[in-house]
């Protein structure tokens, strides 16, 4: 079985759509995968309930409470290593996980960590990116699915979706736009590659 482990920080509607989407589509028996596990940096992250309550394990790993980004990398590479079948690499899915990741983490799930971006990558890498979309005029915004390297949001795109911007859109209503087309395209590229495997 090939599991899927998921990296969260907060709401983890992401998360709920992939878990979702697995469930309705059968990946379990279409490509032999099934979300295993969702881990949070953040005890008090909304989606950890979402992922209880489906009965899927759970994971609080704070950060804290580790000295340096490495060593929570560390624990954390630990945490997920658990989720590795013998051939079967687990795939880790980044979504909302709010943390810089260490290259050397970055570097030990090379080809298989995925994140998922609320901006039209390389357009507005980092924090706040809807203000800054409505800021500089932007006419149309959207989300990227990516690769993770260690260049930060700017691995190699798997997936864009695009969101006009409408007259009056506040960071809120716009951000609530993207998050519907993420929730669409975060499972679809998963599946995808899952089904290359
Ligand atoms: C999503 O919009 C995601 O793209 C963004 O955080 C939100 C998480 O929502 N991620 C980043 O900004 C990463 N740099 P969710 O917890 O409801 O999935």
């Amino acid at each position: 079985m090939k599991n899927i482990v998921i990296l969260i920080s907060g709401g983890g509607s992401n998360m709920a759509a992939i878990v979702k989407t697995a469930r309705r589509d059968g990946w379990q028996d279409k490509f032999g995968a099934r979300v295993a596990a969702v881990i949070s940096n953040k005890a008090s992250a909304q989606g950890l309930l979402f992922a209880q309550e489906q009965g899927l394990a759970t994971g609080v790993l704070d950060h804290k409470a580790f000295g340096s980004r490495e060593a929570f990398d560390e624990a954390l590479a630990k945490e997920i290593d658990r989720y590795d079948e013998p051939g079967q690499p687990v795939l880790v899915v980044l979504a909302g996980f709010m943390r810089i990741l260490t290259p050397g983490f970055v570097g030990r799930y090379a080809g298989r960590l995925l994140n998922i971006h609320p901006s039209l990558l390389p357009a507005f890498a980092g924090l706040h990116t809807q203000q800054r979309a409505l800021d500089a005029g932007c006419k149309f915004a959207g989300a990227t699915v990516h690769q993770v390297t260690a260049d930060l949001d700017h691995g190699p795109i798997l997936a864009q979706a695009v969101v006009p911007v409408l007259p009056g859109d506040t960071a809120e209503v716009l951000s609530a736009r993207v998050l519907t087309q993420e929730h669409l395209i975060y499972p679809r590229v998963i599946a995808e590659l899952l089904q290359k495997q």
